[in-house]
């Protein structure tokens, strides 16, 4: 699939602009701070509700310079798979739920997640091999939402339990809970514990299906022949036989619910939940070191992007039929790798149906990358735009030109 036009209202730097992309490589480039990375978040943010960047939505919205805040950022696009072309919407409004259409019909937003497909690989990924398991559990839950889109709700629904039953524990630990409220911890326990345990399969199975992808992605870029193993830690159960591990979902949720009776003195003496998969981990090896704490930098970039690149073939970025391919995004990966990895990863996009690229210098992209270039600039009144380079008189005087960058509003048609 591809997306073959972008419209964008008051997202982030950008006030108005409609934007054509083509299939196969397109190259936005820039100086620093121009709206590059803006553009390519917003086709992100739609196809997975979530910002590599930051947690709040409001952010997304467009400030003006004094302050003040435009009342609701919109994104438009137009995805075209094989003969099938569908309008995206979805409009953001500060503090309230998000809105989604599908061709001008109300949709629930995690809809959106079925018709576009798109995995994006930026500077803030380093993290998921470095940081808390939190980020690495992100990353599951987002690639599961992705690759079963029906499995989406899961999360949130876990995440809702888990908010209600941490009230609850609050107040038993201060004494405001009278004895119905106790008695209501038991149901709570069951909930999360079903719920808990359905996510935990869902993840394993996401990294089973990750591990092979990732090894073959981390082969191609990384030159010294290291292997990566992926294992999926859950807190419960550590000890448990190999061959036990894939288990019935109903098996786990006993498990969890009995280490939650096991800790429940302990749960509500600290007001917190202390079982559950809000603290498992994604383990990352290379060869038998853990990446967190051993890796070198450049070590910790290869098996970032490995990891992207895994998630990209697992959501079809191999499949016979092209336009199954989800959109690859990299955002400013290029200058951080070596020119070997470069070629190495210029090899592996040439086969995607869409590659996005955001880049502050074009000179550092692969001479064998056969692209559409468009650059960037921020002008103080209109916002983010697109100069389209590519159609520039080669030996003419280099004018500028601004195309499509004040088309009709809201159109992506
Ligand atoms: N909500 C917002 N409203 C207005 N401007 C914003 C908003 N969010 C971000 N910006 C501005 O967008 C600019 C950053 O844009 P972006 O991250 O896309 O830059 P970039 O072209 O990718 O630069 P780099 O090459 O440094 O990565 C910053 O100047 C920032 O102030
Ligand atoms: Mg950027």
């Amino acid at each position: 699939m591809y997306v073959s036009h972008v419209a964008l209202d008051d997202f982030r730097s950008y006030r108005q602009i409609v934007a054509t992309l083509v299939p196969g490589v397109n190259v936005l480039s820039g100086p620093n701070g121009q709206g590059k990375t803006n553009f390519v978040e917003a086709i992100s943010y739609l196809a997975n509700l979530s910002s590599h960047r930051v947690g709040a939505e409001s952010a997304l919205v467009r400030a003006n310079p004094d302050g003040t805040k435009a009342n609701a950022a919109v994104i438009r696009l137009k995805v075209c798979q094989g003969e099938r072309e569908r309008i995206l919407e979805l409009e953001i409004v500060s503090s309230k739920p998000n809105r989604a259409r599908i061709n001008r019909t109300a949709v629930r937003p995690r809809e959106l997640a079925y018709e576009l497909k798109t995995v994006i690989f930026a500077p803030e990924d380093l993290q998921l091999v470095r940081a808390e398991p939190a980020l690495r559990r992100k990353f599951l839950d987002e690639g599961v939402a992705a690759w079963r889109p029906t499995l989406s709700q899961l999360k949130t629904d876990y995440e809702k339990v888990l908010r209600q039953r941490g009230a609850l524990l609050k107040d038993l630990k201060s004494g405001r809970a009278d004895s119905y409220a106790q008695s209501t911890l038991e149901v709570w326990n069951g909930q999360l514990a079903t719920l808990g345990a359905q996510l935990t399969i869902a993840r394993e199975n996401l990294v089973a299906q990750l591990l092979a992808p990732t090894q073959k992605a981390h082969n191609k870029i990384a030159s010294q022949g290291r292997e990566i193993f992926l294992a999926y830690q859950r807190q419960v159960d550590k000890t448990i036989a190999p061959e036990k591990e894939i288990e019935e979902t109903r098996d786990l949720a006993q498990r969890l619910q009995a280490a939650m009776a096991q800790r429940e003195r302990e749960e509500i003496a600290r007001g917190v939940n202390l079982i559950g998969p809000h603290r498992d981990d994604l383990e990352i090896k290379l060869d038998h070191l853990p990446v967190r704490g051993f890796a070198s930098h450049g070590e910790s970039w290869s098996v970032a992007l490995a990891l992207k690149l895994g998630l990209y073939e697992v959501l079809g970025g191999q499949s016979e039929d092209r336009s199954e391919r989800p959109v690859l995004i990299l955002d400013d990966v290029f200058a951080e790798l070596d020119s070997y990895r470069r070629a190495a990863l210029a090899e592996i996009i040439s086969g995607a149906e869409q590659v996005l690229i955001t880049t502050a210098e074009a000179s550092e992209l692969p001479e064998s990358l056969d692209a559409h270039h468009i650059s960037v600039r921020r002008d103080p009144q209109a916002g983010s735009i697109f100069l389209e380079t590519e159609t520039l008189p080669v030996d003419g005087p280099v004018e500028e030109t601004k195309t499509e960058a004040t088309g009709e509003q809201g159109s992506a048609s």
